[in-house]
């Protein structure tokens, strides 16, 4: 029988919600964290007034950023419990909801700024997700997804497919550029950070 992935995902998050920023292991928050700190210094110096999170789990990223930016901040997550715990965290210029990324409830040309951490291996289809991404971005707005690439030191896709049980993106530099540029993103650039498995992908529409 085909697994519903999207609901194993759900009942997955919903899971380690109340707990996550707290646990600080890989299957939890730690390269979470580490992957807002790189985007949030990728956004240094970037004008936007509205952003859009996806994947936002607990609101690590817009929580960070609405400390030091005017905008307005959207956050979007699949499981109810991650949002209700990024609501708890009572955030003045941030407002959370509950979705998906390839249904994302947003007027074309929204947003300034679109980020993505450390989710993208959990989404259904991704050509979809990144086509509504480019709908929902302004002209001239920049999409930034960050993910780790082959293995997390010692857990491999393998590994965390057999524990979460889901068909899980395995995302190549090759693969992100050839995503991107179907969908019809400018300026693609991935950075490798360096000693790291991590991949950082710009986008721009
Ligand atoms: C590993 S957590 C990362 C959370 C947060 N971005 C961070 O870095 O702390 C992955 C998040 O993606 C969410 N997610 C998975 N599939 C999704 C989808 N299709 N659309 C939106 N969110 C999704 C999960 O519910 C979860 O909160």
């Amino acid at each position: 029988m085909k697994k519903d992935f999207v609901k194993l995902s759900k009942e997955w998050f919903n899971k380690q919600a109340p707990v996550y920023d707290e646990t600080n292991t890989i299957l939890y928050s730690k390269y979470g964290k580490i992957s807002c700190e790189n985007i949030y210094e990728f956004l240094k110096d970037k004008d936007y007034k509205k952003l859009l999170d996806i994947g936002c789990g607990t609101g690590y990223l817009i929580n960070m950023l609405s400390k030091e930016y005017e905008a307005e901040f959207t956050g979007i997550d699949l499981s109810p419990e991650m949002i209700k715990q990024a609501k708890g965290k009572n955030i003045g210029n941030a407002i959370f909801v509950e979705g998906k990324s390839d249904e994302l409830p947003f007027e074309e040309n929204t947003f300034d700024a679109i980020t993505t951490v450390e989710s993208f291996y959990f989404w259904e289809n991704h050509t979809e997700a990144l086509r509504q991404i480019k709908n929902v971005l302004k002209p001239g707005g920049k999409f930034l997804l960050i993910a780790d690439i082959y293995d997390t030191g010692s857990l491999d896709f393998d590994t965390i497919y057999n524990i979460h049980k889901y068909k899980l993106f395995n995302p190549t530099k090759e693969k992100f550029e050839d995503l991107f540029h179907i969908v019809g993103f400018n300026d693609v650039k991935v950075h490798l950070k360096e000693n790291t498995t991590w991949i950082v992908v710009e986008g721009k529409k």
